[in-house]
């Protein structure tokens, strides 16, 4: 079954990135010069998904008006003769179905999943996480969207993360963490090191069953107080296969500050009209 749809889950409080997300959300957060959402939408419109729900809350207007067509910005730059931006615009406000709900209160991951059910319907959909970006040849929700065609359950997205980091991760135990698509025999959110499984972190991109719907609405808070999608999925895994698949790509953490600093600095170097001169700069804070 083709994935149709997407979910972006855009309602936390970005509280790791206070101050700069009081008034304005983490998920446009600009790298170099664009959203990080709008990274977000490009990888799943590349992966040819054109209705995405995005789940915003209060104080996340700004991410209407981005998607939004601009009316006086686009006269504007028409008139100035500014055609190279007037398209950048342009495109932003035809790039797919933009759909949104609000979060009434951010009470975690697996409640603002739930938010999308009504948009879902009876069919499996993708999740991608608002401040989650990842850069790669192929995009990753494409990827993980070939292996469910492949098993025809929910699929998550996973890399290696190292065993120091898994208390801040979703964690997959699996017999073989090395093989790239294994069946998850449990998940844990946030575990000691001493009782994780693998070093294998589910890295916020899904292909999910709807059966989760019916589940996240028994599942009880976990870590942090939140409902957390971690625990309804490792309830799904009990009932269903669920797969984890270490996709391709560099992913970045951009509500993370220090994700933010890397994926700032590495999409820069890649821009070829940048490249060569910030290179040089930072080549000089060596010396
Ligand atoms: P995070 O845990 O990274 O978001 O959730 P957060 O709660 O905003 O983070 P901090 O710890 O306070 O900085 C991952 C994604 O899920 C969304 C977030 O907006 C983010 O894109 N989310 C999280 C919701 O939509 N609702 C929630 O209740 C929690």
């Amino acid at each position: 079954m083709k994935i149709k749809k997407a979910v972006i889950p855009a309602a936390g409080m970005g509280t790791r990135f206070l101050p700069a997300t009081k008034a304005m959300p983490k998920e446009m957060l600009p790298i170099v010069d664009k959203p990080t959402l709008q990274l977000v939408v490009e990888e799943i419109v590349e992966a040819g998904i054109e209705d995405i729900l995005i789940i915003t809350g209060r104080g996340k207007g700004a991410i209407e008006d981005h998607f939004d067509k601009s009316i006086e910005l686009e006269n504007l730059l028409r008139d100035k003769g500014k055609d190279e931006e007037l398209e950048e615009v342009l495109k932003i406000s035809s790039l797919a179905n933009i759909f949104y709900i609000r979060q009434k209160e951010p009470l975690g991951l697996g409640h603002a999943v739930l938010c999308a059910r009504q948009f879902v319907g009876n069919e499996p959909f993708a999740v991608l996480l608002g401040d989650d970006i990842v850069y790669a040849d192929e995009p990753v929700i494409g990827q993980l969207a070939a292996v469910y065609d492949e098993k025809k359950n929910t699929v998550v997205g996973c890399q290696r993360v190292g065993w120091e980091n898994v208390h801040k991760y979703g964690v997959v135990d699996t017999d073989d963490p090395e093989a790239s698509v294994v069946k998850v025999k449990r998940l844990t959110e946030k575990p000691e090191r001493s009782e994780a499984g693998s070093d294998l972190a589910v890295l916020g991109r899904y292909i999910i069953d709807p059966e989760i719907f019916e589940i996240i609405e028994t599942t009880k808070p976990g870590a942090g107080g939140e409902i957390q999608l971690t625990d309804a999925l490792n309830i799904l895994a009990s009932r269903q296969p669920v797969w984890a698949y270490t996709f391709e790509g560099r992913r970045y953490d951009v509500g993370d500050k220090l994700g933010f600093l890397e994926a700032t600095v590495e999409y820069a170097l890649r821009r070829k009209e940048l490249s060569e001169e910030f290179k040089s700069y930072l080549t000089s804070l060596k010396d």
